[in-house]
């Protein structure tokens, strides 16, 4: 019998930092990608529109035959969650409630700091979910909206990553947190310059490592979990396959070794 895969997607390329952590966890699963790279950047765009784009990949993924959805964007996350639960036939997981969950088991002095796109900090989506969890905690978020382009160029071992960083970073100073979510599929990648600005006694959250654990505990309690085999990746992106594919290899160790072209409601 064929392996049903895991649906992943991202609105372009963030998405590979939770790819891989979900390869790394789920070694045996078959997983496929789909990077919107035709639609990118969703972090400035409006939830009917992220929505919209997201309901098109969940309607392709499923025709893949798909066993479960994983939303590697955060933004997605945030604004089209519930409406993608509503309309998808499988489970679909996102990375705000992992994250949250995460955060609120780690942090000691109660004070919480969420870094994230225009979008997903707009949503609220992160407060409301560790707020649910523990109403007496202390929320502060902080939009970065450069971090993302400064991924994209590889730019993130430079002095203007550093001094941007340390710009978006001083709210989160002000505010005591002592744990840190980065809600963003690039921010990981920042991982080096934010643990170095914030010093050692702040936690960094990281939504790809708490999503792969959800993940595999969904398969595990619902007996879907495969055992043996080397695990498959096949990867699409909406334009651009073969500049996906270039980008790839910087995030990835593992080369990709093809992307196919998949025009959304084309
Ligand atoms: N993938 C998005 C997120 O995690 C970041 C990039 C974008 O704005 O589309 O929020």
């Amino acid at each position: 019998m064929t392996k049903k895969a895991i649906g992943v997607f991202d609105s372009g390329l963030g998405g590979l930092t939770i790819l891989k952590e979900l390869h790394r966890v789920l070694p045996h699963e078959n997983l496929i990608y789909f990077g919107d790279t035709a639609n990118v950047p969703y972090g400035s765009k409006s939830k009917q529109t992220v929505t919209r784009f997201s309901l098109d990949i969940a309607r392709f993924l499923e025709t893949q035959g798909i066993k479960m959805l994983v939303i590697a964007c955060n933004t997605a996350s945030a604004l089209a969650l519930t409406e993608l639960r509503k309309q998808c036939q499988i489970p679909v997981l996102g990375v705000i409630e992992p994250g949250a969950q995460k955060a609120v088991q780690t942090t000691r002095n109660g004070r919480i700091a969420v870094l994230g796109t225009e979008a997903t900090v707009k949503s609220r989506a992160y407060p409301k979910a560790i707020l649910k969890r523990n109403a007496r905690l202390h929320v502060v978020q902080q939009a970065c909206p450069l971090f993302v382009p400064l991924v994209e160029e590889s730019w993130t071992n430079t002095p203007a990553a550093r001094l941007i960083a340390k710009t978006y970073l001083a709210s989160v100073r002000q505010s005591k947190a002592d744990t840190v979510i980065l809600g963003c599929t690039h921010y990981p990648v920042l991982k080096p310059v934010l643990a170095s600005l914030l010093g050692k006694r702040i936690h960094l959250v990281d939504s790809a490592e708490v999503l792969a654990q959800a993940a595999k505990h969904f398969l595990q309690q619902h007996k879907q979990l495969e055992q043996t085999g080397r695990g498959k990746l096949t990867v699409y992106a909406s334009d651009d396959p073969v500049r996906f594919k270039r980008m790839a290899s910087c995030l990835l160790a593992d080369k990709i070794s093809t992307v196919h072209l998949k025009k959304l409601n084309a």
